[in-house]
């Protein structure tokens, strides 16, 4: 069953309150386009402005602590970015990994908190280029996949009811203006839903499988209309409406 297509701009750590106008044509399209599901994850500082700038998307942090709160400096735990007006949360993405050392134990932990604190998740999983070039990708993701995902009753009624998304990004695409081939799109996602049905059992079908890495106005359709791909993070082409509109449309069938 294909899932209503879900398109996610992270901002990373762009933007100000100058940007919540280009936000707010985003919402606007968001709105145009009910068949497809837009959210933004801004930066932790722009969340509660977002939040109400905007109608019709959803907000998300892009990162929360394993606690919930505590003598942790500089952290934010998901209960903070509920109360801050998000609803989601991407975790566990390559910038983190590799930035701040994040192992797929960390990031299981953080989602298993994000759960419990209502949220909703995406869960980034992605092999880089040496991996790739030793043939290693599908061994790489797939443990990612295992280590990474939340488990335990929370979490299985979370995938049932459609709270959990995973992101494949390939490293070696994330702002880099190289796209994954299609048939290599498909093949990850296809051994990711393994992997996801090991986990969840029947309920692995409600968790959709984005895209992520150079997706753009050029190239959307294309990922958008493959097997198995259920949506895009987009990280550069989400911060402008000019760029990110495009994708939204390519996703749905609504006017522009
Ligand atoms: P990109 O980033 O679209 O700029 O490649 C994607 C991401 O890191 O989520």
């Amino acid at each position: 069953m294909p899932h209503r297509p879900y398109i996610v701009g992270n901002w990373k750590m762009n933007g100000s309150r100058a940007m919540l106008a280009e936000a707010r044509a985003i919402d606007r399209a968001a709105g145009r386009y009910p068949d497809v599901q837009v959210a933004l994850a801004p930066p932790f500082t722009l969340i509660g402005a977002l939040r109400e700038a905007i109608t019709a998307m959803g907000v998300g942090g892009q990162d929360c602590h394993a606690q919930a709160k505590g003598a942790h400096t500089g952290d934010v735990s998901g209960a903070m970015l509920i109360d801050a007006g998000a609803d989601f949360v991407i975790l566990g993405h390559s910038e983190r990994r590799k930035d701040h050392g994040e192992s797929d134990e960390l990031v299981r932990s953080k989602a298993e908190a994000a759960l419990a604190a209502g949220l909703t998740i995406i869960v980034c999983v992605g092999e880089t280029l040496d991996q790739r070039d030793a043939g290693d990708a599908v061994a790489i993701v797939s443990s990612q996949i295992d280590g990474s995902l939340p488990v335990g009753e929370v979490a299985n009624e979370a995938a049932a009811a459609g709270k959990i998304a995973v992101a494949y990004e390939p490293v070696w695409a994330i702002g880099t203006g190289r796209v994954a081939a299609v048939e290599d799109v498909v093949a990850m996602h296809a051994a990711i839903s393994e992997r996801l049905t090991g986990i969840y059992g029947d309920a692995a079908d409600k968790v959709r499988i984005l895209y992520g890495g150079s997706v753009n106005a050029g190239n959307a359709s294309e990922l958008l209309a493959a097997p198995g791909v259920s949506g895009a993070l987009v990280g550069g082409a989400s911060l402008t409406s000019d760029a990110f509109l495009p994708i939204i449309a390519a996703a749905g069938t609504g006017e522009a």
